[in-house]
């Protein structure tokens, strides 16, 4: 585990799980060309813009009776969205879309074991952007 200091000096903690899912990012798409073909395949997808910092997350969904069976993301986010949303991705597929949907942001950061505090609105990216996707999706249905 390593503290690195912000640009104010701050120290900033990232987990190991943060690092690892930062660095391995489960369920990203990576290019433009891998979202574009994605998007076309699946159920829902949902966008949104961060107020705090002006990073984008868009997810899309696949679903199966009721059940998140994919989840795919690209942002143009930091570390920190990377990682929430990563682990976020793979706590809903499998799950009841009921039962993704009570996921919130404060559990994000809990399963991946703390955020720096000014880094919370990041894991709030994820949450959100998932919820426009299943209302894309029950749109559809
Ligand atoms: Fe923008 Fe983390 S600072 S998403």
């Amino acid at each position: 585990m390593s503290d690195v200091k912000s640009k104010d000096g701050e120290g900033w903690f990232y987990s190991e799980k943060v690092k690892d899912h930062f660095f391995n990012p489960r369920n990203i798409l990576k290019t433009k060309k891998e979202a574009d073909e994605y998007s076309k395949e699946a159920d829902g997808e949902g966008e949104v813009g961060s107020p705090a910092c002006g990073d984008v997350m868009k997810i899309w969904i696949k679903v199966k009776d009721d059940k998140i069976m994919e989840c795919k993301y690209q942002t143009f986010g930091c570390a920190s969205a990377i990682a929430s949303t990563s682990i976020f991705s793979t706590m809903v597929i499998g799950s009841k879309i009921e039962k993704a949907l009570r996921i919130t942001p404060k559990d994000i950061v809990h399963v991946l074991g703390g955020l720096p505090a000014n880094k919370f609105h990041c894991s709030v990216l994820a949450d959100q952007a998932f919820k426009k996707a299943v209302e894309d999706y029950r749109k559809n249905q």
